[in-house]
């Protein structure tokens, strides 16, 4: 995509997660005011902000991140009552979903409000909608006086910030402002559940899990797998499921992810990085307190470990996935060799992340089998 954006300065300012200065946030909210953007905390990951009523804002918000105009932004609100500024119909179902997850980690798909630019909704008569828990997010769109379209503020296809360090990497010299509030607490975007459709769905599993969903509206249904190729949208025609790009969440080292009974992964995963080692690869490897011991000699032989956390705290993973993705590829490895994790509670978004980031490299082991198997 062409790069015809004029080089800013980007000032990062730190800002109190809990207790958000005044004085910061009104220098954030100026801008916001006057249609331009700022990168700000929220509890999942950091958002590219502008204000969601103007379509030049929205415009630079696409042109910032290197994002096609066939993908939709997310309007982020403050308080419910402004539910009805951005969406044209509230369904009885979407105010439950709101009512329990409101502040957090859920986004609704609602009937776009007239107010919303089509631009900001990629030319789609819905509109999503989410309010974030985070203070700094709180009080932004509260001193801005307008709802922010945000995405997250990486540059289109790479893996989602939950540092200012990350956006700064990013987007350094495409945004004015980055605001420092500390890593994000849940580490994985919102979960977005589709309203507009006969039967609630989730389109893309986040930071909300379908457990919890269920809990208040049990028709809810899952995402449905990702197609492992995307045809070609027509030209201005939004996607029908946008945002389901089987290669999304990219690192940009290619990643391998492991799936299968856990031992045999273990097993894989050591022999794979130990041929790596052998013909002289840097590599990376994701895995889970529980796997250290087994991979104590891919690590002597120079293998960069992380362990997150284990494998009974999918929380713990979710909210250090990015970060060590974004790790590993810093660090320079060659290929990042990943082990999946069930998806139960958050760790149906790890998976998700997991699988987009692999886009095909997808490795299943069959205990069974003395080689594993790669699967296309
Ligand atoms: O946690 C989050 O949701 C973060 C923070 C910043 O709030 N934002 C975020 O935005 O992840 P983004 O733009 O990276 O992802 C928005 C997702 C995409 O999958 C997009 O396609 C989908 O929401 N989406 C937006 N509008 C939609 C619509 N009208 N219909 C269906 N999907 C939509
Ligand atoms: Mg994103």
């Amino acid at each position: 995509m062409a790069d015809d954006i004029k080089a800013v300065p980007t000032e990062v300012i730190p800002v109190d997660p809990r207790q958000p200065e005044a004085a910061v946030i009104e220098r954030a909210a100026a801008l916001l005011r006057a249609g331009e953007l700022v990168v700000f905390p929220t509890e999942t990951v950091y958002g590219l902000g502008g204000d969601a009523l103007r379509e030049e804002a929205a415009r630079r918000i696409f042109a910032a991140k290197g994002r096609p105009l066939t993908d939709p932004l997310i309007v982020h609100i403050a308080q419910i009552e402004e539910l009805e500024r951005v969406a044209a119909a509230v369904p009885e179902r979407a105010r439950r979903l709101a009512e329990a997850f409101w502040p957090g980690p859920l986004t609704l798909i609602l009937p776009r409000g007239e107010h919303v630019p089509r631009l900001v909704t990629a030319g789609l008569e819905t509109v999503a909608v989410r309010m974030p828990s985070h203070p700094v997010a709180q009080a932004l769109i509260r001193a801005a006086g307008t709802p922010i379209a945000a995405p997250s503020a990486n540059r289109f296809k790479h893996v989602s910030p939950t540092t200012a360090q990350h956006a700064l990497a990013d987007l350094n010299g495409r945004v004015p402002l980055i605001l420092d509030g500390g890593p994000t607490t849940v580490g994985v975007e919102s979960t977005v559940v589709d309203l507009c459709a006969a039967v609630p769905r989730i389109l893309r599993p986040g930071g909300t899990s379908l457990e919890a969903l269920r809990q208040v509206l049990p028709e809810v249904e899952p995402p449905q797998p990702p197609r492992a190729s995307q045809p070609e949208h027509e030209e201005g025609e939004a996607q029908r499921a946008p945002g389901q790009l089987l290669v999304h969440y990219s690192p940009t080292v290619p990643l391998f992810l492991f799936e299968g009974e856990d031992q045999a992964q273990r097993t894989a995963i050591v022999a794979d990085a130990l041929q790596r080692l052998e013909r002289g690869e840097r590599v990376g490897i994701l895995a889970a307190s529980e796997d250290v011991e087994t991979l104590r000699p891919c690590e002597e032989r120079g293998a960069l470990v992380r362990a997150p956390a284990s494998l009974e705290e999918p929380e713990k993973v979710a909210a250090a996935l990015f970060a060590t993705l974004r790790e590993l590829e810093a660090a320079a490895v060659d290929v990042i060799l990943c082990r999946s994790f069930r998806p139960v509670g958050l760790g149906l978004a790890v998976q998700d992340r997991l699988r987009r980031a692999a886009g095909g490299r997808i490795i299943r082991v069959d205990p069974s089998a003395t080689a594993a198997e790669e699967v296309r």
